[in-house]
């Protein structure tokens, strides 16, 4: 199954429970918290307290994404605020097998985050710790940035290791994913579409994803026929 998962960094903040209710009834899959720590990325978001605040208004999956430094710290705290799945940087983990069996054993799913210029050799003695994993398109720390295209060999080449190893991992990407670009992903394997600004950034959300729905069809048909 294929999903939508709406980034909130581009949400609203003073109308934030209208528009998690919002994109619940669009069709998110799941809703994904950008957590930054003016450290491992150039900017402050959001912590625990807003991961219980948007439990509160929905019952979808929470994804958050760890971009911090020293992520075992925190997990127990975001996993008991309500996140149902956590990603933690491998260039952020020292020790990363146990920072992924730290988010299992607070009843989470643990994933595996890289930016764009960590090599997929990084994940080679931890994916089979990890229930998903997180290929970022932009430098981590904003929003409504243009994806690096290499970044597309590189989820062709998650897919390939996946099947080697016989796992159903899924595959996240995150950055730069819109109307235009979706069915790039779509092509190339991707799973779980996180999409922040191309998505509220517009006013009608059934109608974005009824059209990224459309655009992302249309990549895997491409990509079948080929
Ligand atoms: C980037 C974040 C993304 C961000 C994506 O550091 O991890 O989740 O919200 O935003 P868009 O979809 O606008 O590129
Ligand atoms: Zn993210």
């Amino acid at each position: 199954m294929k999903m939508i998962v709406p980034s909130i960094l581009s949400a609203d903040f003073t109308r934030l429970g209208d528009e998690l209710r919002a994109v619940e009834s669009a069709g998110a899959d799941w809703i994904h918290v950008d957590v930054m720590d003016g450290h491992f990325v150039p900017n402050l978001t959001m912590g625990p307290m807003t991961v219980q605040a948007v439990r509160r208004v929905t019952a979808l999956p929470i994804d958050v994404h760890l971009m911090i430094e020293n992520p075992d710290r925190f997990i127990e705290e975001f996993a008991a605020a309500g996140a149902t799945h956590i990603s933690v940087h491998a260039e952020s983990a020292v020790h990363l097998n146990r920072s992924l069996q730290l988010v299992r054993s607070c009843g989470a799913h643990p994933g595996i985050a890289l930016g764009p210029a960590a090599p997929l050799s990084l994940l080679e003695w931890s994916l089979d710790y990890a229930d998903f994993v997180l290929l970022l398109a932009v430098n981590p720390g904003f929003g409504g940035q243009e994806f690096q295209p290499p970044v597309l060999n590189k989820i062709r080449a998650l897919r390939l290791e996946l099947a080697r190893r016989g796992l159903s991992t899924i595959v996240e990407s995150d950055g730069g994913i819109n109307e235009q670009t979706i069915g790039q992903f779509a092509a190339a394997g991707v799973d779980a579409f996180v999409i922040g600004s191309a998505l509220f950034g517009t006013t009608d959300y059934p109608a974005a994803f009824t059209r990224l729905r459309r655009e992302m069809e249309r990549g895997i048909l491409s990509a079948g026929a080929r």
